[in-house]
């Protein structure tokens, strides 16, 4: 009787593409509609829009909201070019103007969401967020994380390949399949960013030699 033989296992090599999950991607048809907005126990998170970017520079003038975000705004001319690609019309982000909620809709107080649907460190969507630093202790930053993840893992899914970073490929992974992520990350000092992405669920991604802190959390309805 012949040997019985061992499936034969093909070790990646670059580039590392493999099967995953992604939201279907959000396309410009006029029939698509846009998210509604979300409601939480005290915040509007809703998609910007032209009206906005009074208000988002506002925001994007503060050190301390920008400073995970390249900077402050020096003049409207700098929030403008920065605020113009966060609109829905750019479908490679998912990404949301924040406000607080009162009888009707209140005050900007912060934005987030995810700012890149293919990050250059990994290959996954990019979670991030920012708060105008007079809110900051209230627990806004994990209400509107909480209120975005359920949002987000609820979007309509599509089989894609991602295209990871070698770093962070898994040796013994010779299925071609890896389960859907979230990435983030933080400076190593933003003990505040780090305590809301753990009480979310993010849990820490060793390998990424950036000089910052990652973060990944899983698509609870990934399978192996
Ligand atoms: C990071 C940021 C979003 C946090 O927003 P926030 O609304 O203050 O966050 P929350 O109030 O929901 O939670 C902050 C948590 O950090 C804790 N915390 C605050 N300062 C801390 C510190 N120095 N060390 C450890 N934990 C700290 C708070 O106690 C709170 O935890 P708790 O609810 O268990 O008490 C806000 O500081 C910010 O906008 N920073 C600038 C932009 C930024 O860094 N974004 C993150 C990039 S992804």
């Amino acid at each position: 009787m012949p040997p019985k033989l061992e499936p034969t296992l093909t070790p990646l090599t670059p580039p590392y593409m493999l099967k995953t999950t992604k939201p279907k991607a959000r396309s410009l048809h006029p029939y698509e509609p846009l998210p509604e907005p979300i409601i939480t126990d005290r915040l509007i998170l809703r998609l910007f829009n032209e009206w906005d970017m009074g208000p988002y520079h506002t925001l994007a003038r503060q050190p301390e909201a920008m400073d995970s975000d390249g900077g402050y705004s020096v003049s409207f001319q700098f929030t403008k070019d920065r605020f113009l690609p966060l609109l829905p019309t750019n479908t490679s982000f998912f990404y949301f103007g924040i406000f607080l909620k009162g009888d009707s809709e209140g005050d900007l107080i912060g934005s987030g969401g995810i700012y890149d649907k293919a990050s250059t460190e990994t290959g996954w969507p990019r979670l991030e967020f920012k708060f105008k630093k007079e809110y900051w202790g209230q627990g806004y930053a994990t209400e509107f994380t909480t209120a975005f993840l359920e949002f987000w893992w609820k979007l309509p899914r599509q089989k894609t390949m991602v295209i990871i970073n070698e770093s962070l490929v898994d040796p013994q992974n010779t299925s071609g399949y890896t389960p859907e992520l979230l990435y983030a990350w933080t400076k190593p000092e933003n003990l505040e960013a780090q305590k809301v992405l753990q009480k979310v669920g993010f849990e820490y991604l060793d390998g990424l030699n950036n000089g910052l802190l990652n973060w990944q959390l899983r698509n609870p309805s990934s399978f192996e």
